[in-house]
């Protein structure tokens, strides 16, 4: 079939044999548009939004065959090197982009709507980004955008010149200042790991278990080898270090050899040329199971009878525990006791980029990962000990990251295209689809929460006690560590002379639970508060008062013991939103729908702390034409934390934002700085980035000294 098609005002004639190409196969596999984003490939996401005659539409359900003589607009034809559209200049300027995964198909679809009209109201602006889904802004800032980019144009303003658009100045520490990331995800320019195509390349699929536990009694891989296009299938018997991961317990195994655990273990991995060859092949791996009895309850797990997923005595984990104080003393004490049985649910990451990796074998033998990982250097670690490499011969370079939330601090993608590129001595990319990355991913857990909260007839707390059971998952991922923040923050940040709190997690037969926003945390807070607000209801006490009367004060012990040196800050925030709420009336409910107000708190760790290293890093160097090349190990995965290095950096030396780059998250080139998680690196790399600004002063200081003295 042949088709007549403009793309970004170049024609184009292309012949094609498959009738279910699609628009966004077309741009990505064959033009190398890369900045329209794959991110589902369903139709549910947005991200691939383009162009066609006029209208935004979803280049992933868009057939190729139905666009002869059409006109196809991508975010490449509205920027060029000098200056960039109105429309991208308001989305970086008025705060919409964070990770920037969403961001080109926004703005294509936004562009669609504009070119109608420049002054749509917000209904109309809402319904013309219906199909675009952002898991970072929240919208507002992206409805703003919107607004502002329809006044530039409504005013002309068409183009706007690239210098300039950041500043040219110091940028003080807690000014708002432009991302500096954020052009690049605005143009497209950005490149993700699925962006990255190097010569010679393979594409990998895993075999996932058709099971969620069972035997392993045999696999074939005997066609999927004689399959189109296959350079090579492996099994558990090719990997030549330990088939074994894991963050804490190496309890997972890379492609499963005796046992499945949950339907995302990997068995077989297929290397082909292209991504299709390579499912077609993944499709013909015969796998013989024998089904095992299934763990999933909150209780089955427990049974005396049950498997144990790992062997040992029981399904347990880990059981975590803190406490303080005479509990049932302080519940003799208290005037109300409040019970609540408690549960929460799996929450998905949901992040807009799939998990994607390319490796490649150079000619010494060392294997570069390219791939948008929170933790770059325990990468290293995971990858090293199952390919049987020494970390040293290992680099992962970060890709931009379309979100993480913690989901992406586990290895995914890494292992398996690692081993394909070194038994083939090809690139390997691996990229998940939508499905595979829901399937196999951590999630946040789901818990059973069991709370007693005492209190005096004042309200105030005399004693807590909870009980936290968590699901656990097929492996142990960083669990352990998750419901270790739960018994350190599971009573609120408040004073409690008596309190005693336990959590237990176990394996069951679904996906691990790992890290997600806020670390074993919200689950928690939930029950805590949701106690609160009932000994509020049934003292009578405002919600606001009651935690008022029991508010963590500076130097009075935490749950753990621990004594805040600096202000905790719950007192002054309580009253700041007491204050901001006086005169305050909830939005007008939809018909059928009530609104009200909420109140919860809740404090978190910043760092990782209870010993282990936290270490980070940051280095700089001074570029011929003035740039500031600033060097550091965080990862920016759509927070901001590129922009925070640099507005520091900035404020510390005084030097213009505009001249400073930044390079982060390559283990070769950039500092250590550890994992991307705990909410530390602003405070951690950031410090390394106030000394690496005064050690840079002195620096350039005594340099212009001694050109002073020469002159
Ligand atoms: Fe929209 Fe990340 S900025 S998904």
């Amino acid at each position: 079939m042949k088709i007549n098609i403009t793309v970004n005002n170049t024609l184009f004639i292309h012949e094609f044999s498959n009738t279910g190409t699609t628009l966004l196969s077309y741009l990505r596999d064959v033009l190398r548009l890369m900045g329209t984003k794959n991110g589902c490939n369903e139709g549910h996401c947005g991200a691939c939004s383009v162009i066609v005659d006029g209208k935004s539409v979803l280049a992933c359900k868009t057939l190729l065959r139905d666009l002869d003589g059409s006109k196809v607009t991508t975010i490449e034809a509205l920027s060029d090197k000098d200056r960039v559209h109105a429309i991208q200049y308001a989305f970086a300027k008025a705060g919409a982009i964070q990770c920037g995964f969403c961001t080109p198909g926004f703005i294509m679809s936004v562009k669609a709507l504009l070119d109608r009209d420049t002054s749509p109201d917000e209904a109309e602006v809402k319904k013309a980004l219906a199909k675009n889904v952002c898991r970072c802004t929240g919208y507002l800032k992206i409805l703003d955008a919107v607004r502002m980019a329809g006044e530039l144009l409504s005013q002309g303003k068409v183009w706007i010149p690239r210098a300039g658009i950041f500043p040219d100045r110091q940028a003080g520490i807690g000014e708002p200042v432009i991302r500096i990331d954020s052009i690049a995800k605005a143009t497209g320019e950005t490149v993700f790991a699925d962006d990255l195509v190097l010569g010679n390349m393979l594409y990998a699929k895993a075999v996932r278990s058709a099971r969620p536990h069972a035997e392993i009694l045999g696999v074939d891989i005997s066609s999927a080898e004689k399959s189109a296009g296959v350079a090579r299938v492996l099994v558990a018997r090719d990997i030549p270090g330990e088939n074994r991961y894991g963050p804490i317990k190496k309890d997972q195994p890379v492609l499963s050899d005796d046992r499945v655990r949950y339907t995302g273990d990997a068995i077989a991995a297929v290397s082909a040329e292209t991504e299709a060859e390579a499912e077609a092949a993944a499709a013909k791996v015969v796998v013989r199971y024998r089904d095992l009895p299934v763990l999933v309850g909150y209780d089955e797990a427990d049974r005396p009878d049950a498997l144990k997923l790992h062997g040992g005595d029981d399904n347990t984990i880990a059981v975590m525990e803190s406490g303080r104080g005479d509990v049932e003393k302080g519940f003799a004490a208290s005037s109300l006791v409040v019970e609540g049985d408690y549960s929460t649910q799996y929450i998905e990451h949901a992040y807009l980029e799939p998990e994607s990796c390319v490796a490649a074998v150079d000619q010494e033998g060392c294997l570069t990962v390219y791939v948008a990982s929170q933790g770059p250097p325990m990468d290293i670690d995971e990858i090293s000990h199952v390919v049987g490499l020494p970390p040293g011969r290992i680099r992962i370079v970060g890709m931009a990251m379309g979100g993480g939330f913690g989901g992406k601090e586990d290895i995914s993608v890494q292992i398996i295209a690692s081993l394909g590129a070194l038994a083939t001595g090809r690139p390997v990319k691996y990229t998940f689809t939508r499905r595979e990355s829901i399937r196999t991913s951590g999630k946040r857990h789901a818990t059973r929460l069991l709370y007693k909260t005492g209190v005096d007839a004042d309200g105030h707390l005399m004693a807590v006690q909870a009980r936290v059971q968590a699901r656990g998952g097929a492996y142990a991922s960083v669990e352990e560590a998750v419901i270790l923040r739960s018994c350190s923050f599971g009573a609120g940040p408040y004073t409690i002379p008596a309190a005693d709190l336990k959590a237990r997690a176990v394996y069951q037969n679904h996906a691990p639970a790992c890290a997600m926003r806020g670390f074993g945390n919200p689950v928690v807070t939930f029950a805590a508060e949701t106690s609160m607000n009932r000994i509020a209801d049934e003292l009578g006490i405002d919600p606001i008062e009651l935690r008022l009367r029991n508010a963590l004060e500076t130097g009075k012990p935490t749950l753990t013991g621990d004594r805040p040196a600096t202000s905790v800050g719950i007192k002054d925030c309580l009253l700041a939103v007491r204050e901001a709420l006086k005169g305050y009336k909830p939005p007008e409910p939809a018909e059928g729908w009530v609104s009200g107000i909420g109140i919860a708190c809740s404090y978190k760790n910043v760092g990782l702390g209870i010993g282990m290293d936290d270490s980070g890093g940051a280095s700089g160097e001074l570029l011929g034409d003035g740039t500031l090349l600033l060097r550091v190990g965080s990862v920016d995965m759509g927070q901001g934390s590129d922009s925070t290095m640099a507005q520091i950096l900035s404020a510390r030396l005084g030097w213009p934002f505009s001249r400073i780059r930044v390079h982060s998250a390559d283990t070769r080139l950039d500092p250590r700085s550890g994992m991307t998680t705990a909410s530390r690196q602003t405070f951690i790399s950031g410090n390394a980035v106030l000394k690496l600004a005064d050690a840079m002063k002195r620096v350039i200081s005594a340099f212009l000294e001694i050109g002073r003295a020469h002159v």
